[in-house]
């Protein structure tokens, strides 16, 4: 069986997408290993553990550095000898060394059509920006910030009336159907990373009407 270490720093309902996804008829293709929180209140932890799921926390606080975190927690992570790890809200930027050594098993869940809108606040500067539409991305991880290949994205209406919650729920609706499709497409061998380029069941992604 293909093991999955999911990362998070909160709510963790996306790691909730994907526990729900192992009791489907489509299973979510592997086993989620464990789940790592860089803080000791996220809510995901409680889920993990509702889950049977080994949960473990690293807190920043206890290292000097964000070389030093990292460094321990690419060591907690192996702990797992993971197939693939999962960035499901793990609000940290993570160092080249990390980002290096899980190269083409790492992806990340992002709330905008990337490249638009990298970094925080997504959902406050697409209305800022008055955009119709808005959305997610799933992409590998490397390391330029929020910059690594896009796998799949989904899009979203922006309405008249939205503010940033309703906004960020629509997005995260669609954000829960399409992490584990991805997550399975991995996990079954057919979704990998070839050079800078995602490509799945032999062809280059992203690329419309893929679901
Ligand atoms: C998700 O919407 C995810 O796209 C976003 O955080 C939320 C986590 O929600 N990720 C980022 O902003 C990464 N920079 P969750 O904890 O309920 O899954």
């Amino acid at each position: 069986e293909r093991r999955v270490v999911v990362l998070i720093s909160g709510n963790g309902s996306n790691l909730q997408a994907l526990i729900d996804a192992r009791g489907t008829e489509e299973g979510l293709g592997g086993d989620i290993v464990a789940v790592i929180s860089d803080k000791a209140d996220a809510y995901g932890l409680e889920r993990a553990r509702q889950a049977d799921i080994p949960d473990r926390v690293l807190s920043p606080r206890e290292f000097p550095s964000r070389e030093e975190y990292d460094l321990h927690l690419i060591r907690l992570v192996e702990e797992y000898e993971p197939d693939l790890i999962v960035l499901a809200g793990f609000m940290r930027i993570l160092s080249p060394a990390f980002v290096l050594r899980f190269h083409g098993r790492l992806i990340n869940i992002h709330p905008s059509l990337l490249p638009k809108y990298k970094g925080l606040h997504t959902h406050r500067r697409a209305l800022e920006a008055g955009d119709n539409e808005h959305g997610l991305s799933i992409h590998f991880v490397t390391e330029e910030l929020d910059g690594g290949p896009v796998i799949l994205q989904a899009t979203v209406p922006v309405e008249l009336d939205d503010d940033e919650s309703s906004l960020a729920r629509r997005v995260q609706v669609k954000e829960h159907l399409l992490y584990p499709i991805v997550v399975r497409w991995f996990l079954q061998g057919r979704l990998q990373l070839l050079g800078n380029h995602p490509v799945l069941d032999g062809q280059p992604l992203p690329r419309q009407g893929v679901l």
